[in-house]
């Protein structure tokens, strides 16, 4: 645990990370996370000025924050990593308004595609999953890197130790294991867990994930990856 919030609160590497619906919850959390640990976050809205309302909430609760205000497109043509943390209902019309400066880069896509009210029921969309929909919208000069489905909003808010792993997915190992390096500097620990075709099995765990929160007398469950060597 130690070892964890030690890297958690140290990064060797900080990048600046535009995060395209920043002002919600999961954007929060990240942005809190991240730039706690020595990114640069740079917090991306439909809303300049809604923008400029989370930072001023940010950096009042850490007031060392690296934190500025931008509308998602330039967030996106600024940022050398874009973080996704839109409604899966949006994912689409956000992703189409960014395209274009997206070439190059990773996006993470933290979407779950639930349907409400059936959030406990696997939903997931005709491509096979959020990700993979994302990777079909931006084409191969973008690296959709699928991540983070499985972790509630309100425990990244706060300083817990997050138990639940990260399954990480994305068609270039490279990319992914750029998305690792970043859960690990939120605290978190991250798999592996193949190309985009993949998301469907983070996206659908979300939904079983509900359920077990419902029927047993716990939150926020999650997963943990558990093995022995191979000698
Ligand atoms: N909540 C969780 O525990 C959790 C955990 C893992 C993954 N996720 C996934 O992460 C994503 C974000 O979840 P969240 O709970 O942070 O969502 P949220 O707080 O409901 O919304 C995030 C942001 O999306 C933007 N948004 C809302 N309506 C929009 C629209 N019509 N078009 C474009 N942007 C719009 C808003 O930003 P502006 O108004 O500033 O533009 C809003 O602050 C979702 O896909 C969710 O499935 C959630």
């Amino acid at each position: 645990m130690r070892r964890l919030m030690k890297k958690f609160f140290s990064t060797n590497n900080p990048e600046t990370i535009a995060i395209l619906g920043g002002t919600g919850d999961v954007g929060t959390g990240f942005a809190l996370r991240w730039g706690k640990s020595g990114h640069k976050i740079i917090i991306g809205s439909r809303v300049r000025e809604k923008a400029e309302t989370a930072v001023a909430k940010l950096l009042k609760s850490v007031p060392n924050l690296s934190v500025v205000a931008m509308e998602n497109r330039a967030a996106a043509e600024t940022g050398d990593i874009v973080v996704l943390t839109v409604p899966a209902a949006h994912q689409i019309s956000t992703l189409t308004s960014v395209k274009d400066v997206l070439k190059g880069k990773i996006l993470v896509d933290a979407t779950v595609p639930l349907m409400p009210p059936k959030v406990g029921t696997v939903q997931l969309p005709t491509e096979g999953s959020a990700g993979k929909r994302a990777q079909e919208l931006l084409g191969d000069d973008v690296m959709v890197v699928s991540a983070f489905q499985n972790i509630a909003a309100n425990l990244m808010k706060t300083d817990v130790n997050i138990e639940c792993d990260v399954l990480v997915s994305g068609n270039k190992k490279v990319a992914r294991e750029r998305v690792i390096q970043l859960a690990e500097d939120a605290g978190m620990h991250a798999w592996h867990a193949g190309p985009i075709d993949n998301a469907a099995a983070a996206e659908a765990l979300t939904s079983i994930l509900i359920q077990i929160n419902k029927r047993y007398p716990i939150s926020h469950s999650g997963i943990k990856i558990v093995g022995g060597s191979h000698d």
